[in-house]
């Protein structure tokens, strides 16, 4: 048991990272940051911050060294692409976020499909990894379905292009997925599924695993789940840990899908310590794999840490010294998350200054601070996500309603997705899956 205060590293400078600094800063740790942007909200409660590039694995180890931190963690995926988790643990810092290698399974989509399929892990869909421009065109002309088009590497949410979605011909197709291997050298096509998505988060400890709620995302940036694909507009959870509209058991299948991801990355001598977060989607009566990733989820992340009461810098270490708990406390409540965006956002955004009201939070209320530069009060949007409002209640409708009674917190032109979690939404959602 380390009873001694930490001194934590927290790489990113996101929403998410603002959610993990405050919940580090809870735990009675003290904070040292890195992060490309000044976000004024973590730089207020970091004991020391680095406003640096964040992919500079050299500035970032010298930074932790001379600031003696015995303990990090690493908020964004670029970041886990690269070395800087083995070179801390070199260092003797202690990490909970995965090792190069173990991260893999979300910077190589390719490694994750294969990895799931050597293994006989259940959820795995058709897919089709292709490095020669001239085969694309006979490949679907024979199998005649629809796929998912995506880069092997890690796209920031922004490369991936579906049949019949975005790609709206056969000739769409073959150009998009041959673009992609001019680029990179290869492509990874998947049988394109449909149905409700959601994202189950776990702690890891590279043997045992801690799950949080599940969660669901929106990515399309206008109402209505219409418009370009973003990196996330908002996110509704709900007060037992499940959602409406998911099925118990595809939740349950879903974790134990985790589960034995977890046995065979340590069976293969990657064991994954850090965060999961498995992207799924409901297909029928079960759960279908559409990524995981290595890290926490951005908005889902922000969202289950607002509902966590455990300490988080308890859970770090317990991660690093491989005694992770079987399960997590969390808030009773549903949580919806809307973000505040600049207008356009999505297509031709038009970042301008907000406001924010210094009157202390409710209970039931959280701002999290994004891609902003500024004050606590006065922020700078960039062309980013720039403010995540959450709000609890013991309905996601009501959770819904929470955020739209505190907007008068924020002032200034920007947008945000005011549908998310409302009774009509979740309506429409459940009628969908009936
Ligand atoms: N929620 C999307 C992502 O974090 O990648």
């Amino acid at each position: 048991m380390i009873t001694m205060k930490n001194k934590v590293l927290l790489v990113g400078g996101g929403g998410r990272e603002d959610a993990i600094a405050r919940k580090i800063l809870s735990s009675g740790a003290e904070l040292y940051s890195v992060m490309k942007n000044r976000n004024p909200s973590i730089f207020s409660v970091s004991r020391k911050a680095f406003i640096h590039d964040e992919l500079d694995v050299d500035s970032i180890l010298k930074f932790a060294l001379e600031s003696g931190v015995d303990l990090a963690f690493v908020g964004p995926d670029p970041v886990l692409n690269t070395k800087l988790v083995d070179r801390l643990e070199e260092e003797g810092i202690r990490v909970a976020s995965p090792s190069y290698e173990a991260a893999r399974l979300e910077t190589s989509k390719e490694f994750m499909r294969k990895f799931v399929e050597r293994n006989s892990i259940p959820g795995n869909i058709e897919f089709k990894v292709i490095t020669e421009q001239s085969e694309i065109a006979g490949l679907l002309e024979k199998s005649g379905k629809e796929y998912a088009i995506k880069p092997i590497g890690l796209t920031g949410g922004k490369g991936v292009r579906v049949m019949g979605v975005q790609l709206h011909t056969k000739e769409e197709a073959v150009s998009y997925a041959a673009s992609v291997i001019e680029k990179d050298g290869a492509v990874i096509l998947e049988e394109r599924i449909q149905g409700e998505e959601f994202s189950l988060q776990v702690l890891s400890d590279g043997t045992n695993i801690a799950p949080f709620p599940i969660v669901q995302d929106f990515k399309r940036a206008y109402e209505n789940d219409e418009g370009p694909n973003t990196g996330g507009m908002g996110a509704i959870s709900d007060s037992n840990g499940g959602l409406p509209f998911i099925k118990q058991t595809v939740a349950e299948e879903a974790l134990e899908i985790i589960r034995r991801i977890v046995f065979h990355m340590k069976d293969e001598g990657n064991p994954f310590k850090g965060v999961i977060y498995g992207q799924f989607m409901q297909v029928g009566d079960s759960p279908k794999i559409v990524e995981i990733n290595a890290r926490f989820a951005d908005p889902e992340g922000i969202s289950v840490l607002t509902l966590l009461e455990d300490d988080f810098v308890e859970l770090m270490n317990e991660i690093v010294e491989g005694k992770l708990r079987a399960s997590m406390k969390f808030r009773e409540k549903a949580s919806v998350l809307k973000y505040v965006v600049p207008e356009g956002y999505g297509s031709n955004p038009t970042p301008g200054d907000l406001e924010i009201s210094t009157d202390p939070e409710p209970d039931d209320f959280r701002v999290y601070y994004a891609a902003v530069s500024g004050t606590l009060n006065n922020v700078k949007m960039s062309t980013s996500r720039a403010l995540a409002l959450v709000g609890l209640a013991d309905t996601i409708p009501e959770a819904s309603a929470r955020v739209e009674e505190n907007l008068w917190r924020i002032r200034g032109n920007y947008y945000m997705r005011h549908d998310i979690g409302t009774e009509e939404m979740l309506r429409r959602k459940k009628e969908n899956v009936s």
